[in-house]
């Protein structure tokens, strides 16, 4: 692949410095440089991809393997190679039941009735007297959930949804404290079901409920891959929803992962959910590369990480209830593909995946905005909107929504002059050495790149394809860095050091073996506390 990145690399030179806006010369550029699927618009017009960058990029993927990686990894090939697993949270969207094997089984048969089972279960918890669901878990068996029972409220005519996550006693003292114990359903969230931070809070939550006069031999369910461990946990198996180890935690929402979002918006939302997803993997299959919203959304990603060399990405929903996209994308993104070695072991050649961030506008406009328009560091933004909200009496609260996202994309494009802001400063009648240092601070060099997906209104079905979208896109992104975007070893050196400090932050051991900085800290934390 040395070929296409050098190929990259000399087109970046050789159109570093050309003004994107100037590409709009060509009457058709917004037309050229977008793609679709449904409803869902996805423009890259406002980049500094041409059309031969664009087949360059193609290129790439073509000779990285995309489209036999993606064929390999819906058919069940076991692509996660550090952890010999096939990866197959396609499946969980597979509402048709076509069959998907695995070791020469079709898993889904086993889909579809924990799927039904959900159902079934969800509809009993919302027709019982249950008026909370506490969701406990960590990383991807909590983002997912708790992004979309935000991004849905409209449709969460359900139990109310809570979701408890750190392991630090506030998050869950804050929570337990607006709950009926006799009222409130339990589901401990966890593929491993050891993660330290759920299970400690799982623990609390059900002394706490024994406590309260709640039932906890009732009243917890457990959604996990090790049935032995809820078993232990004294979850009974008709509460446990399993599924199989070819589901990453970060891919796990359309599953059993989903069940509070399930019960919050019912099992016919739910389904429109999965649905959404599963239009998104059959674009993803069948449209051709410069059609196709992942590998495109992919490819931008590329030209601006590894080509271009920008360290970071903005991710920008115009859409309060989509506040946490960001942070689900976040681990979507670096928790698949933040990677130092390719598949075969050998150091990546080019950067890994960028640093991914963002919050909702319009309020990020009045925070970090500022950078992104002056800083000297170009960070790509992506941004998102719907051409309608659900409040259909503040349409006008919408009308200004969809201007600032827009005027946004223009401002990073289009920059303002030096010669704009000396005028600008003549006009408040500044002249001289004054004039022109004031009109130093309002300039905007602009040409800064952005990417926009729009579609009409945000419902489940839509929520499906953005979340399938980034889901595929990562995967193209970790095909093209030749990376394994399918485990997450980077997390484990934190895990062991924190389960050997335990006890000497308790007390129990000394900081022998311990750098000077660690056992400083504990002396620290020993000497002030009560
Ligand atoms: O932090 C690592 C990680 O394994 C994530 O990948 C995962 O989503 C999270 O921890 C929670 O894991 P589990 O669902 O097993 O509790």
């Amino acid at each position: 692949m040395n070929t296409q990145w050098d190929a990259l690399r000399g087109l970046e030179r050789q159109n570093r410095d050309r003004r994107i806006l100037s590409l709009f010369d060509a009457p058709d550029r917004a037309q050229v440089f977008s793609a679709q699927t449904g409803d869902m618009l996805f423009d890259y017009s406002k980049t500094n991809i041409d059309t031969e960058t664009r087949d360059a990029l193609i290129a790439l993927a073509d000779a990285a393997g995309v489209a036999e990686k993606r064929d390999a990894m819906f058919s069940g090939a076991a692509i996660n190679d550090t952890e010999g697993r096939a990866v197959l949270h396609t499946a969980l969207r597979n509402l048709d039941g076509d069959p998907v094997m695995v070791d020469g089984q079709d898993v889904m048969p086993g889909v579809l009735d924990t799927l039904d089972r959900m159902r079934a279960y969800a509809r009993q918890v919302r027709d019982s007297g249950i008026t909370d669901v506490m969701n406990i878990g960590i990383g991807g068996s909590d983002l997912g959930p708790a992004m979309a029972y935000q991004a849905l409220s409209p449709w969460a005519d359900g139990p109310r949804c809570h979701f408890v996550s750190n392991v630090d006693g506030a998050h869950i003292a804050d929570t337990l404290r607006g709950l009926d114990a006799r009222t409130t359903l339990v589901i401990v969230a966890s593929k491993t079901f050891t993660t330290i931070e759920t299970m400690t809070n799982a623990r609390t939550a059900r002394a706490w409920m024994a406590d309260q006069g709640g039932d906890p031999g009732a009243q917890f369910a457990a959604l996990s891959t090790a049935a032995d461990l809820t078993a232990d946990f004294g979850i009974p198996a008709e509460r446990v929803f399993g599924f199989e180890d070819w589901v990453g935690g970060r891919y796990s929402m359309w599953g059993p992962i989903g069940l509070s979002l399930m019960i919050a918006i019912g099992p016919e939302a739910f389904d429109a959910f999965l649905r959404g997803g599963q239009a998104m993997d059959r674009h993803f299959q069948a449209a051709e590369f410069h059609e196709n919203l992942p590998v495109l959304l992919a490819l931008t990603g590329v030209w601006h990480a590894q080509v271009c060399g920008h360290a970071s990405r903005a991710v920008l929903p115009y859409d309060q209830r989509l506040a946490r996209l960001p942070d689900y994308f976040q681990q979507l993104e670096m928790e698949s593909n933040g990677k130092r070695v390719q598949m075969d072991g050998t150091p990546v050649t080019v950067d890994s995946g960028p640093v991914v961030w963002g919050a909702a506008g319009t309020n990020g406009q009045h925070a970090f905005y500022q950078l992104i328009h002056q800083g000297t560091r170009v960070i790509p933004c992506e941004f998102m909107i719907a051409a309608e909200g659900h409040e259909s009496d503040l349409a006008h609260h919408h009308q200004l929504l969809v201007a600032n996202c827009l005027a946004q994309s223009e401002a990073l494009m289009r920059g303002r002059s030096i010669e704009e802001a000396r005028a600008r400063m003549a006009e408040k009648g500044l002249t001289g050495d004054e004039l022109e240092r004031q009109a130093q601070h309002r300039v905007f060099e602009g040409n800064r790149p952005s990417v926009t997906l729009a579609w009409p209104q945000l419902d489940p079905f839509t929520l499906g394809q953005i979340v399938a979208l980034y889901e595929h896109r990562v995967f193209v992104e970790g095909v093209i860095l030749g990376i394994n975007s399918f485990d997450q070893w980077g997390v484990e050196l934190g895990k062991e050091l924190a389960t050997s400090l335990q006890p000497v932050v308790e007390g129990t051991a000394d900081a022998a073996g311990k750098d000077g900085s660690t056992a400083a800290l504990v002396g620290f934390v020993h000497r002030n506390r009560g």
